[in-house]
């Protein structure tokens, strides 16, 4: 039998709290959060070819080219920490991405957990992104007013420096990535209705709120109790046994 995975996967516009979510997250599942915004902007951090590619893309908040996303995926996905899963944060981002992980886990014995989508009204999605601050070594996530550094400018979890992120600061480049946002992922929303493993949650709460409503939205549901068989059915069913020469477990 496959051993029993976590893969996760956190969707919503930007800035409705998927990274300050995951981040959360990882602790009490046991399983790395995986954000693709991140490893893009590890790749830049470190000049890698990858990084340059996909600073293109992102600084007119457009999408890297789906084959050069999904490989990085499973690149990191195949690595150790992530043995037991991941928590998936801004991937998949359109059907061919869904489609591509559900046949990697497929590849591997295994499959979606649940797809959470956190959902939040235009409106208050810009006042996340245009506060938001991110630490620019371990890339934790602050807001000026939701979620401020306890030191203005240092980041609580390792004394990093706390800036504004490129794409953040550029109006026009988070508008189009709210336009893109709607257009291209929230049909992967009905893909994954489809497969019954969506679960919607409210992100205009605060914080903690949208954490506690997260866990109880993936806490697997206790198995139904098996109904009382009734006893004619017991009385066939042995009948049969006997008749097909089968040994009764
Ligand atoms: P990415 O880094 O994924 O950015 P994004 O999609 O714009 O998502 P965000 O990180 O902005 O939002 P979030 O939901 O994580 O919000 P956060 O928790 O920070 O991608 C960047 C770029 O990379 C893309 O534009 C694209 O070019 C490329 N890319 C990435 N993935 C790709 C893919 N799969 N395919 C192709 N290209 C890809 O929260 C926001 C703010 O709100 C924070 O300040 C936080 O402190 C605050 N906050 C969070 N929750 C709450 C709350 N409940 N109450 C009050 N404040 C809150
Ligand atoms: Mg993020
Ligand atoms: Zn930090």
């Amino acid at each position: 039998m496959a051993k029993k995975r976590t893969y996760l996967i956190l969707f919503g516009a930007q800035g409705s709290g998927k990274g300050t979510q995951a981040r959360l997250l990882q602790d009490k599942l046991g399983v790395p959060q995986v954000a693709t915004g991140d490893l893009f902007r590890m790749h830049l951090s470190q000049g890698t070819e990858l990084g340059k590619l996909a600073k293109s893309y992102m600084d007119r908040g457009e999408l890297v080219p789906d084959s050069v996303t999904v490989s990085m995926v499973e690149q990191r996905l195949a690595q150790p920490d992530a043995a037991k899963g991941a928590i998936m944060d801004g991937f998949p981002r359109n059907l061919a991405q869904a489609e591509a992980l559900d046949a990697l886990l497929e590849k591997w014995g295994t499959g979606i957990s649940a797809a959470v989508y956190i959902r939040l009204e235009r409106d208050e999605l810009m006042k996340r992104i245009t506060g938001r601050r991110t630490c620019k070594n371990c890339q934790a996530v602050y807001h000026v007013q939701f979620n401020p550094t306890k030191v203005d400018g240092v980041c609580d979890q390792c004394g990093g420096p706390v800036i504004q992120r490129a794409d953040d600061a550029d109006e026009a480049a988070v508008a189009r990535r709210l336009d893109i946002y709607f257009e291209q992922t929230t049909p992967v929303i009905e893909y994954y209705r489809g497969k019954q493993v969506l679960k919607e949650l409210d992100g205009s709460l605060d914080i903690d709120a949208v954490g506690k409503a997260m866990l109880a939205a993936i806490k697997p549901k206790p198995a139904r109790k098996a109904a009382k068989k009734p006893l004619a059915k017991k009385v066939v069913k042995k009948a049969s046994a006997k008749k097909f020469g089968l040994k009764r477990l």
